[in-house]
C-alpha cells in the first residue's frame, strides 16, 4: 500500500507517537489538573512538555499563549468568534478552506462586515497591497491560509504581517497545511493568531490541534466548564492557557503529538522540507513527461508546498482515484478538498482534482510506482476499462 494523502492526515506516524500513546494509557491516563496524586500530575506535566514543544516550534515567547484545541476548524472557531463582534471588518482571501468560510460566513450573517480578496494571480498568491487597499475604519482582522491544501500555493504571510502591524490589526493565519511543513515565526511574522492542527506536518494523531494568541489579543471564551483551577468560583477563570481550555483534554492525543513534534525537531524540519521537495520534483517532472496529464499550482517551485494536484483528460478525478486504490493500492484524494473556491480559481470546478500530496516517509520507489500507474491510466480509454484491466 502506498499513502500520499498526507494533507488530508499524515501516516504513519512516527514510531514514537504509537508507543507513547499507548505507553502513556497505560501509565499516566489520570485526569490533568484535577487530582493531587501523582498519576495527574505525570498527566498534566506531558501536556505541558506537550505545549512548550509546540510553543518552541512557532517562536512563541510564553507557551501559555498556546492553546490545546481538538483540531485546526476548532481553532479558527476559537479565533473568529472569540474576537469580532457586529460592526467589525473582515478581510480574507477568496480561496480559503471551509474551515475558515464558513465561521466567516456564520459571523457574517450575525452582522460582521467580510471583504473576501480575489487571488492576484491564475497560481492563488493574494497581494499584501490589495489587503491594504480594502482596509475601512472599522478593520478588525486579516484572515488568511498559509499555503492551500487544493494547490499548495504558499502564501507571503510575514508581508501580511507588515500589514497587519502597520493598520494595528489583528492577523489570523490558518497554519493547517504548514506547522511542521515550513518555518514558522509568530513573532517575526507578526502573527497575533495562528491555528494549526496536529494530525498534519506536526505527525500527531486526530483530536489533536492549537490555537497561538498573542498578548496582543484578548479573545472571549466559547465554552466555560471544569479547568481544574479556581473551582470555588461559579465564574469562568481568567488566565491562559486554562480559560480556553475547558473539559478533560484530550491527554493522550496530546501525550502523542508532543511525541509527533519530537521525532519532527530530531530529524530537523529542514530535512524533512529537503525529502519531500526531492519527493515533489519527481513528481512534477514525471507528470510533465505523461500526455495528457495537467498540473495545477504555481510553477515556482519554492512556492509550493508538498501538494500536487493534477487531472488526466478524459478521466474524471474520482476515477483516477479509485483506480489508484483499486487497481494499484494507491491512496490519493480527489474532488474539492473542501475548498470549492480554490477550485474556482484553478478553473478545476465543479469536479476539482487529483490530490497527491506526500509526507515524511514516502520514498522515491513509491513516486516512481505512482507515476508508472499513471502513465498506463493516462494511455487507456476510461469508459472501457475496470480498474483491474489497466494494471
Ligand atoms: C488549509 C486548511 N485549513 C483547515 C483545515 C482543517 O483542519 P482540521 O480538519 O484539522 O480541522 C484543513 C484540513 O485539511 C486545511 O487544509
Amino acid at each position: 500500500m502506498i499513502y500520499l494523502d498526507n494533507a488530508a492526515t499524515s501516516w504513519p506516524k512516527p514510531e514514537a507517537v504509537y508507543q507513547t500513546m499507548d505507553t502513556f494509557l497505560r501509565e499516566k491516563g489520570a485526569n490533568p489538573g484535577r487530582s493531587g496524586h501523582d498519576m495527574a500530575v505525570a498527566a498534566e506535566k506531558v501536556m505541558e512538555e506537550t505545549r512548550v514543544l509546540l510553543a518552541r516550534l512557532l517562536n512563541a515567547a510564553d507557551e501559555k499563549d498556546i492553546i490545546f484545541t481538538l483540531n485546526c476548524t476548532d481553532s479558527l472557531n476559537l479565533a473568529l468568534k472569540g474576537l469580532l463582534k457586529p460592526g467589525d471588518h473582515v478581510i480574507t482571501s477568496s480561496i480559503s478552506h471551509n474551515s475558515l468560510t464558513r465561521p466567516l460566513r456564520k459571523l457574517e450573517h450575525g452582522g460582521v462586515k467580510v471583504t473576501r480578496l480575489p487571488p492576484c494571480s491564475e497560481e492563488g498568491f493574494v497581494s499584501p497591497a490589495d489587503i491594504e487597499q480594502a482596509i475601512e475604519p472599522n478593520t478588525r482582522l486579516i484572515a488568511v491560509t498559509h499555503a492551500s491544501n487544493v494547490s499548495g500555493v504558499i502564501q507571503p504571510v510575514a508581508e501580511f504581517g507588515e500589514v497587519a502591524k502597520r493598520h494595528d490589526i489583528v492577523l489570523l493565519v490558518d497554519a493547517a497545511q504548514t506547522a511542521g511543513a515550513l518555518p514558522i515565526d509568530v513573532q517575526a511574522a507578526n502573527i497575533d493568531l495562528l491555528a494549526v492542527t496536529g494530525h498534519k506536518g506536526l505527525l500527531g494523531p486526530t483530536g489533536t490541534g492549537g490555537l497561538y494568541i498573542s498578548k496582543r489579543v484578548e479573545l472571549g471564551t466559547l465554552k466555560e466548564g471544569g479547568t481544574g483551577t479556581v473551582s470555588e468560583s461559579e465564574e469562568q477563570p481568567s488566565g491562559r492557557p486554562h480559560m480556553y481550555e475547558s473539559g478533560t483534554p484530550n491527554t493522550v492525543g496530546i501525550a502523542g503529538l508532543g511525541a509527533g513534534l519530537r521525532y519532527l525537531m530530531s530529524r530537523t524540519l529542514a530535512d524533512i522540507q529537503m525529502h519531500k521537495q526531492t519527493l515533489v520534483d519527481r513528481l512534477l517532472d514525471g507528470l510533465a513527461a505523461i500526455a495528457g496529464i495537467t498540473v495545477y499550482g504555481p510553477r515556482d517551485r519554492t512556492r509550493r508546498l508538498s501538494v500536487v494536484p493534477f487531472n488526466i483528460e478524459g478521466w474524471s478525478p474520482d476515477e483516477v482515484g479509485a483506480v489508484l486504490d483499486q487497481a494499484f493500492d494507491i491512496k490519493v484524494r480527489t474532488g474539492l478538498h473542501c475548498a470549492p473556491a480554490a477550485h474556482k480559481v484553478l478553473g478545476t470546478y465543479p469536479h476539482g482534482t487529483v490530490r497527491v500530496s506526500v509526507g515524511c516517509f514516502n520514498t522515491l520507489a513509491e513516486i516512481d510506482f505512482l507515476l508508472e500507474a499513471l502513465a498506463k491510466i493516462a494511455g487507456a480509454e476510461p469508459a472501457t476499462l475496470a480498474a483491474g484491466e489497466i494494471r
